[in-house]
């Protein structure tokens, strides 16, 4: 099979300009001005943009948390994915406590094999790590998976001590990988919950008003000094305010190899959601919570400045009948997350682009480039050039949508609700293509099915 894409104006995190572009099998295998080769399918890019299809490094999938499932499984939440743009995401294995991290991993390999319409790859959550399992963490880095996310929050379920971490950090910084920290002081969180359970405060804002900000760049500051004294690259996912990302910055001004992602609910949503009545804020009960409206600027411009280096969405979804009901009478018990896989591109387009003139160039790194360099699929992943995958992604610029569960083009995620619901974005993903096929084109399902497994090299080196 054979693509030409024509007349795009083709975008990169470092170039832009306007050429044909020409896919055979599964790579990209020319670029040029007025390509005239014959191709089993051509597409008019004339007034699109052509850009690496996007990677969210951030995502669980048919994950066990909270007493239930998160409602998109590799089926479904790929296909999503797919329509929006991304044509790869990092999932999260977990090992449970006491087990081995290589049966987490084949776990989760069952849970995708088969089912996946785009690449992935895994990440490993590690819940706890005696000495004699340590060697484990060489094993995976073999099979392909070169980070590990370790938890200070939720006690009891995720949560790891510090011991921990910082055995974990050290082996990580030996064998070359990278540790993906979800930071927040959970040991403190959960005292400040406990009394505002006995204040009888259980309504879903309590989510919210229970973890200040100041637990968030606590939990950012420990880690980066552990990593530090560990001497380990480190990756804070899900960073949501300027607290945390203040101690992100003093850091990296130091000289520290740390960076940081934050998603689109921190940059466009707000803790006002919680207010909703009957129940409705709990859609947005995630960890960390949504936060006062002023922190949106602070990370924007965190971005704009290079401060955050990453957007992925956390993509965790509930279904908000049967599922975020659980807590309907305590906020402890709404399982924690929010759908937004798909819809990733088109919103950073419309905020980033549109709204604050972020570079198209900045976009696509922010989208693609960064998760593909950071976390070893680069550059197989997360560019336009020959012999990298032809994962790409025809963008219209100028077409809005309005996102909701009632529009057939924009919501395909197996959940009730959206985070977003009625948002108009500007910006569409009309033709994807993942491999050289092409998955998804003006809103409809082209392939299902196909998606591989990446084995991803280690931090800093290259992915053929
Ligand atoms: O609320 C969230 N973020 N759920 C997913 C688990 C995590 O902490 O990333
Ligand atoms: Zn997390
Ligand atoms: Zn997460």
């Amino acid at each position: 099979m054979s693509v030409l894409i024509k007349n795009g104006r083709v975008v990169t995190a470092a170039d832009d300009y306007f050429a044909d572009v020409f896919v055979e099998g599964e790579k990209v295998a020319l670029i040029g001005q007025g390509l005239t080769v014959r191709a089993d399918k051509v597409i008019d890019a004339a007034g699109k943009l052509v850009i690496p299809g996007g990677i969210d490094a951030h995502t669980h999938l048919d994950m066990p948390f909270g007493g239930t499932n998160s409602a998109d499984d590799f089926e479904s939440g790929t296909r999503a994915a797919a329509f929006g743009g991304t044509t790869s995401i990092i999932d999260f294995a977990i090992q449970t406590k006491g087990r081995s991290t290589l049966e987490g991993l084949d776990t989760w390999h069952k849970k995708a094999e088969g089912k996946a319409t785009i690449d992935y790859g895994f990440h490993m959550i590690i819940t706890d790590l005696p000495d004699e399992r340590l060697s484990e963490m060489n094993r995976l880095v073999d099979e392909g998976v070169t980070s590990y996310k370790l938890f200070m929050a939720y006690p009891g379920v995720l949560y790891v001590d510090d011991g921990t971490l910082y055995r974990a950090f050290r082996r990580a910084g030996e064998n070359g990988t990278r540790i993906c920290m979800h930071a927040e002081n959970g040991i403190v969180i959960d005292e400040i919950v406990k009394q505002a359970v006995a204040d009888g405060k259980l309504e879903p804002k309590y989510h919210a008003l229970t973890r200040p900000t100041r637990m968030e760049a606590e939990g950012v500051y420990r880690a980066i000094a552990i990593a530090e004294v560990a001497e380990v690259p480190l990756y804070i996912v899900h960073l949501s305010c300027a607290d945390a990302l203040e101690e992100v910055k003093r850091a990296r001004a130091r000289g520290v190899d740390v960076m940081a992602e934050t998603c689109p609910q921190y940059l466009l949503l707000d803790q006002s959601y919680y207010e909703r009545p009957n129940f409705e804020g709990a859609k947005w009960v995630m960890t960390p919570a949504l936060r006062e409206k002023w922190n949106q600027d602070v990370l924007w411009r965190g971005l704009e400045l290079g401060h955050l280096g990453n957007i992925a969405t956390d993509h965790c979804p509930f279904c908000f009948k049967g599922q975020k009901e659980l807590g309907a009478n305590d906020f402890r018990k709404i399982p924690n997350g929010a759908p937004g896989l798909e819809n990733r591109m088109s919103l950073i387009h419309d905020a980033g682009v549109v709204g604050r003139k972020m570079s198209l160039n900045r976009f696509v790194e922010l989208t693609s480039t960064a998760a593909a360099r950071t976390f070893g699929l680069y550059p197989k992943k997360g560019t336009v050039a020959v012999g990298s995958d032809a994962d790409i992604v025809v963008f219209d610029p100028n077409r809005k949508e309005t996102i909701g569960v009632g529009n057939p083009r924009m919501h395909h995620m197996k959940v009730d609700y959206s985070a977003y619901e009625g948002v108009v974005v500007q910006g569409y993903s009309e033709v994807v293509l993942s491999r050289g096929r092409v998955i998804a084109e003006d809103g409809k399902l082209v392939t299902a099915g196909g998606g591989r497994f990446v084995k991803r090299a280690r931090a800093g080196e290259l992915l053929r």
